[in-house]
Order: structure tokens, then C-alpha cells, then sequence
């Protein structure tokens, strides 16, 4: 694979940073992940929004233009032939040159790296068509889950929980109502109503969930954007998740018990459908 490092297109093998980098020993940076299908990067625009907030909520520069970004996304799906799959952008502050709390002067990051991961068939996940399992879990992340920081060893001790429990992700509960899966935002479908917790710093701001949204607005489906908790879900019609490499994926059981029938219903298999047309 070629991925980039601050400017520079380098085999993987040959791509380095420094172990005092503040993304390393600080979990301080933050990140985007964006979709390629048939070679083109879905929502890129969304995800530059998102990172220049996300930058800017923690008082870290934004080290390259949109364009910028944009050439070296094409660059790698290019130089590493990406029909389907990923490009995974990521920004440090830095290496400071040694271990400090306090945020080094200007001037001595960010760090910048990108790379692609290639997933054939990507839009075409078996698992779309008999939906994802779910377990719920404490919510016991930081409260700023609305910055895409790259801190993300709560959701992984939570993907492996429901790994443990021999299902496919986790959604994460607090006071009693669902934030959100582990990598994506969480839905459910009651009487035709799409239900999905409304934007805060509780969770992450989709940038599928914005486009998922606007299509369901667009196709006169109902919305309502509201906290819902466990019981309701279970007792939902329906429940779905998105996410830039999920798209919109159907859940079928949550703790165990079936959602509506069990099996992927029309709602998350209607707007999985118009995500992907309308995307590519
Ligand atoms: N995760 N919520 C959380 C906690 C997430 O990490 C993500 C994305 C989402 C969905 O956001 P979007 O629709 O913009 O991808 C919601 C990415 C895909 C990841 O970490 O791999």
C-alpha cells in the first residue's frame, strides 16, 4: 500500500512518526473516514465540514485546504487501485519533542496521515440483507462525543464485548436512553416514524445520518429526532444503523430479543437503497 505521511506518498513499510507525536501518547487528534464506491469518495465535502469542526473545537490548525485533502484522497485511490473500500485521514497536533499536558507552541504540528483500505463489493454487504445484532452497554465515553477524536478505546472495549456475546456491535446507553452504536448512529422505525436521537454533544454528528435524513424528508417519511430507550427499540417496528462504511444497516435483535419480525423490514431496506443510489 502507498499512504501518506505530511505531504509525502511512501510504501507503508517506509511511513513513520515520532513516539513523542501527541496523537500517540495523547490520543490528541482527530479523524475522518470516508467511503469510495466504483472509485468515487461519497460525502467528501460533509467529512471536510466535520473535520474542520472538529479541528477547531480543539484548538488544532488545519494544516491543508479542502483541495489539498481532496487531491491526496484521489491520489491514494488512484496509486492503490480503490474500487471499493475506505480512505482513513487522520490529524495530530504533533510532535512537541517530549511528553507535556499543555498544548505545544503554534507552529509545531499538526501531523497529517492517510491511507485507503480496499473492501471488494463494499455496497453489497451480505449482512444488509439479514441485518446486525446488538447488545446494549454503559455509555462510559467522555462527553465530547460530538469531536471525532481518535480516543476510541471505550468503543472498542465495547466492539469486543458484543464479539464476546457473539453478536455485531454495541449500543451504548446512558440515563437510560441510546447515544449510539459503537461506530454509528442509531435508529429505530415505529408506525412508519423514523426515530434517532437529535444532535448534541452526546454523540457523534453523522455525516450519513445528515444525508439519511434529508432523503427520508425527501421520500415524505416521518422523522422525529428524540432519545429512545432499550424497551422502545425492542418494541420498534424496526431499527437500523449508519455510518460512512456501514451505509445504512438493518438491526434485527437487541439484547436478544427480535425487532418487529426478526428480519430486515422496508424502512432501513428503502433508505439503504436511496443512500446508495443517490451517493454514487
Ligand atoms: N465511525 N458515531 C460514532 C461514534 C462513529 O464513530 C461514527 C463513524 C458515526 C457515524 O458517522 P458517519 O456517518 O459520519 O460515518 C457515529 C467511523 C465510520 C469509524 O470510526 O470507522
Amino acid at each position: 500500500r502507498t499512504v501518506y505521511v505530511n505531504g509525502e506518498y511512501l510504501p507503508e513499510d517506509q511511513a513513520t512518526i515520532s513516539i513523542f507525536d501527541r496523537g500517540f501518547l495523547m490520543a490528541d487528534g482527530v479523524y475522518e473516514v470516508v467511503s469510495v464506491l466504483d472509485g468515487k469518495l461519497l460525502d467528501f465535502e460533509g467529512h471536510m465540514v466535520r473535520l474542520k469542526r472538529s479541528l477547531g473545537e480543539l484548538a488544532m490548525d488545519n494544516p491543508l485546504s479542502d483541495d489539498e485533502y481532496l487531491r491526496a484522497f484521489r491520489a491514494l485511490v488512484e496509486k492503490n487501485a480503490i474500487t471499493d473500500g475506505l480512505v482513513y485521514l487522520q490529524v495530530t497536533r504533533g510532535n512537541p519533542g517530549d511528553r507535556d499536558f499543555a498544548y505545544p507552541p503554534a507552529g509545531t504540528g499538526p501531523t497529517v496521515v492517510m491511507f485507503t483500505q480496499s473492501k471488494p463489493g463494499l455496497a453489497d454487504a451480505p449482512a444488509a440483507k439479514t441485518g446486525w445484532k446488538v447488545i446494549s452497554i454503559e455509555d462510559a465515553r467522555w462527553a465530547r462525543r460530538d469531536i471525532k477524536t481518535v480516543q476510541l478505546l471505550y468503543p472498542s472495549m465495547a466492539k469486543m464485548e458484543a464479539k464476546a456475546r457473539g453478536v455485531d456491535d454495541a449500543w451504548m446507553v446512558e440515563d437510560g436512553l441510546v447515544t449510539e452504536g459503537t461506530s454509528n448512529n442509531a435508529y429505530i422505525v415505529k408506525n412508519g416514524t423514523i426515530v434517532t436521537r437529535a444532535l448534541s454533544n452526546d454523540i457523534l454528528h453523522g455525516i450519513t445520518r445528515a444525508a439519511v435524513l434529508r432523503f427520508a424528508a425527501e421520500a415524505q417519511m416521518q422523522v422525529e429526532e428524540r432519545s429512545f430507550t432499550i424497551a422502545e427499540a425492542q418494541d420498534a417496528d424496526e431499527a437500523f444503523i449508519t455510518s460512512a462504511s456501514a451505509f445504512v444497516m438493518p438491526v434485527v435483535e437487541i439484547d436478544g430479543a427480535a425487532v418487529g419480525t426478526g428480519q430486515v423490514g422496508p424502512v432501513a431496506t428503502r433508505l439503504r437503497e436511496i443512500y446508495l443510489e443517490e451517493s454514487r
